[in-house]
């Protein structure tokens, strides 16, 4: 097969858009290879939230990560639409996080005060303001924190953004192409064995999202720490547009989505690999979404989707190159917060990829994104 500057191992958020920031910083003879299908799998089945609020109760060095990218958005939206005329509806209505228990009520204080404490924009909304601002809650919501920065974009419209950004800039995209394992000669990676055969490359990246640690260099697998997480979600389709913001509560999320979706989500189970739709989350996600509303009861089930949260260690991303090898990067762990994270992982790996560590990025996020490890907890 043809050989590259760079290969990108998985098709995802993460090695898309990667191989665009690659692409626009003007590196060319860029491939992603893909064992599937592009975009079908974790970034596929997200919610779509850009939440550093709703997802982080501390504000930490980790939120502020978070909320660098988020930032990102609208520059990054914009240039998709410019680049490819895909539109990812970047929403910024703002989410509330509901409180529908005394415990809940408890919770919602501790953080009102430690976001306020850290300047961070909330504001505390009494039962009839939250009602006011998403009338088809349940009347038994108590009260609300509504977070404006808080926002969404519609990941699939994303994963084709990036998609034809890579078409439409010759990027080539390689689909049906599992990697086995990795090419190397003595510590130094030149690219990858795949299904179709080898690729060779100057530099290889992983970003195979939940299933970078099963990549194999020789016998043993890279040295990068990732596990999945399965997060099952439903989706519901009803005729009229109930809601307009992100809703959090302590036993899920709702996502509103602009074509009259509504998403509720979402599991968190730590069982390998395994695609299973089971009744027990349906049960849990149908509760959550009549605890939301009273509305939603009696609407069928439009979708039940599987995903699996690449899970990095200490929940950290692992982002930056492979200790022990040269010219060998990865790019997964981003849990629960890939969309959100994409544009500043990109961002970062780029720069050190074409122009070595370091930039104001890394000086900021070093310590929250992890260096590949060496211990392996693939399941
Ligand atoms: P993936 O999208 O999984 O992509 C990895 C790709 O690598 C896949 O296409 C796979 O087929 C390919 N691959 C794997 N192994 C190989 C191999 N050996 N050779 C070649 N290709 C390979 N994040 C948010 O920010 N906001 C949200 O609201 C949100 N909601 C979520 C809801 C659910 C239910 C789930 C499951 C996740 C959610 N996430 C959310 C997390 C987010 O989806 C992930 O963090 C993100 O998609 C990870 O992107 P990725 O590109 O690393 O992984
Ligand atoms: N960020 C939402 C989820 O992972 O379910």
């Amino acid at each position: 097969m043809a050989n590259y500057d760079i290969l990108i191992v998985g098709g995802g958020v993460i090695g898309l858009s990667l191989a665009r920031e690659l692409d626009r910083l003007g590196q060319r003879r860029i491939a992603v290879v893909e064992r599937g299908r592009i975009g079908r799998e974790a970034s596929l089945a997200a919610a779509g939230m850009l939440a550093p609020n709703g997802e982080n109760e501390e504000i930490d060095d980790f939120f502020r990560f978070c909320d660098a990218s988020r930032k990102m958005y609208p520059e990054f939206a914009d240039a998709l639409l410019t680049e490819t005329g895909v539109d990812i509806e970047l929403d910024r209505t703002g989410a509330l996080f509901a409180a529908f228990t005394e415990e809940d009520s408890e919770h919602l204080t501790v953080r009102f005060s430690r976001q306020t404490a850290a300047g961070i924009s909330v504001e505390d909304l009494s039962q009839t303001e939250t009602l006011k601002a998403e009338p088809s809650l349940s009347r038994s919501v108590r009260s609300s924190l509504f977070f404006p920065d808080d926002w969404q974009v519609e990941n699939q419209k994303l994963l084709t953004a990036l998609e034809s950004y890579a078409l439409n800039n010759g990027i080539s995209l390689i689909e049906n192409a599992e990697v086995v394992s990795l090419i190397t000669n003595g510590n130094v990676a030149q690219g990858a064995n795949t299904a179709l055969g080898p690729i060779h490359a100057e530099v290889t990246v992983l970003a195979a999202g939940a299933w970078t640690s099963l990549i194999k260099i020789g016998e043993t697998c890279v040295p990068v720490s990732v596990k999945p997480i399965r997060g099952q979600i439903l989706s519901f389709a009803p005729q009229e547009r109930y809601f307009r913001h992100l809703i959090y509560s302590r036993r899920g999320y709702l996502v509103p989505r602009a074509d009259g979706r509504i998403l509720i989500g979402a599991t968190e189970e730590d069982v390998g690999f395994d695609r299973s739709s089971t009744p027990e989350a349906e049960r849990q996600l149908t509760n959550a979404a009549l605890e939301f509303s009273p509305t939603l009861a009696g609407l069928p089930i439009a979708a039940a989707c599987v995903g699996f949260r690449p899970f990095g260690e200490g929940g950290q991303p692992v982002i930056g190159e492979v200790p022990g090898f040269e010219h060998l990067y990865a790019a997964a762990g981003h849990f629960r917060n890939g969309i959100l994270l994409t544009p500043i992982t990109a961002q970062m790996l780029a720069q050190s990829i074409l122009q070595g560590s370091g930039g104001p990025l890394w000086e900021q996020f070093a310590g929250v994104v992890s260096p590949p490890a060496e211990k392996n907890t693939a399941a």
